[in-house]
């Protein structure tokens, strides 16, 4: 059983893979972080706290920064992910609140209280992972692992020609994550685009899970609409369902173990790219992905919800 929180800007990815960990048998989910990204980190509040109401899960939600480290805040991915961030479903007001505690100490602390068995999985730009790691020197030991998505070695980006959006959002914070010395896999485009989800996939689970299979089927209709936009016609990326899977099932993702570094400025701002060795801790960096393994599994664990 991993216990993991994921850091999220839900998000309509974010939404399958937060319904993907609620469904898993495998996974002990033990609270959302937030932060901006798909859209403004209040929104990413208010989206994840009533994702967990819809799968009846009472956990943390803490809230994260505003704003990216040193960058002036981005404008929400909106052509992406709709502009409340689901797509065409309009906004809900969720029951619950956040927790007090702001999303870094949040972490920090459940990192001190798990020791050696919490994993982490940001799924959207890694200002709060930076913040915890800054604030707190035993953070990275503390923690099993990061799993990110985010960054890519040698697909390019998809927000920029060099950068994957999650990165490029927040690059100084991704390079203090990478040089942090936690133990870090990096699931980015290299492996991330060759996972697809088509309409039909949708449909199917929908058709197995009415309610909240019905919701992501709604919710992709847009996600597929914008891929269709920039000419991606066998269907969207499962970027974030991807990471969460890599969390419990590592044998599924054929790694090289590289420094990694991000450029910070110009035209290749967000890259990932590897670092002198010997300068930081190794990343495990997934190249390769079963996966047609990967979408089976989500296909067939989120087919569980009601
Ligand atoms: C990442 O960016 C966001 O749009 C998605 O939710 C995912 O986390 C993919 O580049
Ligand atoms: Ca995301």
């Amino acid at each position: 059983m991993v216990k993991l929180i994921i850091d999220t800007d839900p998000g309509i990815d974010d939404a399958m893979a937060i319904f993907y960990a609620a469904a898993a048998p495998d996974i002990e989910l033990l609270g959302l972080t937030t932060i901006f990204g798909n859209v403004t980190t209040k929104i990413a509040t208010r989206n994840a706290l009533r994702l967990l109401e819809a799968v009846d899960l009472e956990l943390p939600v803490a809230e994260g920064a505003a704003a990216p480290l040193s960058l002036p805040p981005f404008a929400p991915s909106a052509q992406v992910h709709g502009a409340e961030g689901f797509g065409d479903i309009p906004a809900a007001t969720p029951k619950g609140q956040p927790v007090a505690e702001e999303a870094a100490d949040f972490l920090i602390r459940m990192a001190r209280e798990h020791k050696g068995e919490l994993v982490l999985c940001p799924i959207g730009p890694l200002t709060n992972i930076a913040l915890a790691i800054q604030r707190d020197p035993d953070f990275a030991r503390n923690v099993k692992s990061i799993v990110i998505m985010g960054g890519s070695l040698r697909e390019g980006g998809n927000i920029t020609p060099h950068a994957e959006a999650n990165i490029y959002h927040d690059p100084h914070a991704a390079d203090v994550v990478f040089a942090a010395g936690a133990r870090l896999v990096m699931v980015g485009l290299d492996v991330t685009h060759r996972i697809l989800c088509t309409p039909d996939d949708f449909a199917s689970i929908a058709g197995q899970s009415p309610e909240l299979g019905g919701m992501l089927q709604e919710m992709s209709a847009f996600y597929l609409a914008f891929y269709e936009t920039v000419g991606k016609l066998d269907g969207c990326s499962l970027h974030d369902p991807a990471a969460v899977i890599a969390c419990t099932h590592p044998d599924l993702f054929e790694v090289e173990t590289l420094p990694m570094r991000v450029s910070c400025s110009g035209e290749t701002s967000g890259a990932t790219l590897e670092a002198e060795v010997g300068t930081r801790k190794p990343t495990a960096v997934c190249i390769h992905v079963d996966a047609p393994a990967v979408k089976s599994l989500f296909l067939k664990r989120l087919a569980l919800l009601p």
